[in-house]
């Protein structure tokens, strides 16, 4: 299925910031009118001002299922036209130990990074339904294809993010709706610095700013070039999107090692 979303209206959430943002401008540049959300409206603010065409911009905390709702009745007032796509793109990180782990972070994440996902597909599904076209785009991450230390409720959303949308996919066979599942490798955005971190768990005592620099100098794509290999994906017809050339290695290492991964990637890091 090929689905041409370029001109089309698109709806991102987590558009203040990395992969969203630069999501919002490709698409505005290649003149789809965008719905852009998120928490920050600071930056959602700068992402509005960096755009070019028609633009809604609306504050939006993806766990409230009743305001994404509300949310996604406005954008159908403010667009006359199809909804092409919705990239439940929104985000957060958290970086612990499972013995060392704080409840109230991983209830955090998990609210954004999986029911987020779950409270944007249901508000909008019913409206792409309803049209019989339309694409759902969940970010997941490779960290929903391998479980990584110190990432435990991380991948465990990311991994319900990966089962959500491939159930979702199979429910929809036979309509023009269709569910797309990212999974980014390294992405160089600031989800390591905006994210909820007490101490190095590698017990190398980095400060956070520190590991968020680390992060940076290991992330091997933009957040520009993740944009487009997902904005390229969707209009191919993938179902299944990685995104980076680390992604590839993550995904064929969770094949061929299901259960020895890490050992293989750590001697390749050995090297
Ligand atoms: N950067 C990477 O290496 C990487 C890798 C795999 C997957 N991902 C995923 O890509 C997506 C985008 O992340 P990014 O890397 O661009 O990070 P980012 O921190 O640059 O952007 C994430 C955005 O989500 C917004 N957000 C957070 N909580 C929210 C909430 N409750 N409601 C609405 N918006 C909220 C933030 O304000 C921010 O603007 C996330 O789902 C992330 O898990 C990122």
């Amino acid at each position: 299925m090929v689905r041409k979303i370029a001109g089309r209206p698109a709806v991102i959430t987590g558009a203040a910031s990395g992969i969203g943002r630069s999501l919002a401008q490709r698409l505005s540049q290649h003149g789809s009118p965008v719905v852009i959300a998120d928490v920050n409206s600071e930056g959602l603010e700068e992402t509005a001002k960096s755009l070019h065409g028609p633009v809604l911009s609306r504050v939006l905390d993806v766990r409230d299922a009743d305001d994404v709702h509300r949310f996604a009745a406005e954008v159908k007032d403010w667009l006359d036209l199809p909804i092409a796509a919705v990239f439940n793109n929104a985000g957060v990180a958290i970086a612990t130990s499972v013995q060392n782990a704080v409840p109230e972070d991983d209830s955090w994440l998990f609210d954004i990074n999986y029911w987020g996902v779950v409270n944007g597909t249901r508000a909008f599904l019913p409206q792409l339904v309803k049209q019989n076209y339309g694409v759902i785009v969940n970010t997941s991450s490779v960290y929903g294809l391998v479980g990584m230390p110190n990432n435990s409720a991380y991948c465990s959303a990311k991994f319900a993010v990966r089962g959500f949308t491939d159930s979702l996919r199979q429910e929809l066979r036979g309509t023009g709706v269709s569910a797309v599942t990212v999974h980014p490798g390294g992405i160089k955005t600031n989800i390591v610095r905006n994210g909820r971190i007490h101490s190095d768990p590698d017990g190398r005592g980095r400060s956070h700013e520190q590991m968020a620099a680390d992060f940076d100098k290991v992330a091997l794509t933009t957040p520009d070039k993740a944009a487009e290999i997902i904005h390229r994906g969707v209009e191919r017809g993938k179902a299944r999107i990685l995104v980076g050339p680390d992604a590839y290695v993550f995904d064929a290492l969770a094949r061929i090692a299901p259960t020895h991964y890490f050992s293989v990637m750590a001697r390749l890091f050995e090297r």
